[in-house]
């Protein structure tokens, strides 16, 4: 969390937010706000009742897990007040990313240009996931796996692995970052060839390094590139 949004949160007189997220901020919200917190797949249902409230003149937080505007609730508010036609004032408040917290636990394995890929394919067709993924491993871009998988859905974690194996070094290396900057966090270094033989669930990020990220005391490292005069 950013300093920003702790301020907001703390000044809100409404939070609305996925219920899970809301848990992880509890200790933060002041007493006598309004807190709505609901399930996972109502987000356009909390949008809209966000975008109710503030026409109250209410001040309302919106609350996303990392960044509200990496596959946060950013963008769905914005565009819920857009067709309601309504111009209630609405500020996206930066957050940190699972991306780049997990790149600090492991190391600096993000320096040079990285992609970000969701495996979720409730809103994204897998073809146009499986056309990312084979630009960013052809181009060796760093990649970020978000969503990589659930209960329930293992077989684009599974698909993206094979993928990722036609186009980069199974030495590739490979961090696993579950709960990054949370209570519980865990931190596992593997490579490309080994990464689906450890715990990966829909809190956890896999940071996939380019062919020059190698590890050094312990932490992985993407060079830039500078030169050390010894
Ligand atoms: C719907 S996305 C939300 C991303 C979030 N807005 C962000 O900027 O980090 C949910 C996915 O983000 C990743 N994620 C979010 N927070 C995480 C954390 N603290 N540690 C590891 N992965 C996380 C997981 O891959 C999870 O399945």
């Amino acid at each position: 969390m950013t300093l920003k949004a702790k301020q907001e949160i703390e000044q809100a007189e409404v939070i609305i937010g996925y219920k899970t997220y809301v848990k992880l901020i509890q200790k933060i919200i002041k007493k006598d706000v309004e807190v709505f917190s609901g399930n996972m797949g109502q987000e356009v249902d909390r949008a809209k009742k966000a975008i109710q409230e503030a026409l109250e003149n209410k001040q309302v937080v919106v609350i996303s897990s990392g960044d509200s505007g990496v596959y946060g609730m950013a963008g769905v508010v914005l565009e819920a007040a857009a067709r309601q036609k309504v111009k209630v004032p609405i500020e996206v408040v930066p957050g940190v990313t699972a991306a780049t917290a997990a790149a600090a636990t492991l190391g600096a394995p993000l320096v040079g240009d990285f992609a970000v890929i969701s495996l979720s394919d409730i809103l994204t067709p897998w073809s146009l996931i499986e056309r990312r993924l084979r630009a960013a491993a052809e181009s060796d871009f760093g990649i970020v796996l978000y969503n990589p998988q659930s209960k329930g859905r293992k077989k684009p974690l599974a698909q993206a692995h094979k993928i990722l194996l036609e186009y980069r070094d199974p030495k590739t290396h490979v961090g696993i970052v579950k709960n990054a900057k949370r209570q519980g966090e865990k931190a596992t270094f593997t490579s490309l060839k080994n990464m689906l033989n450890f715990e990966i669930d829909m809190t956890t990020v896999l940071v996939i390094g380019n062919s020059k990220t190698y590890k050094v005391n312990g932490s992985l490292v993407t060079p830039r590139g500078y030169n050390f005069k010894e």
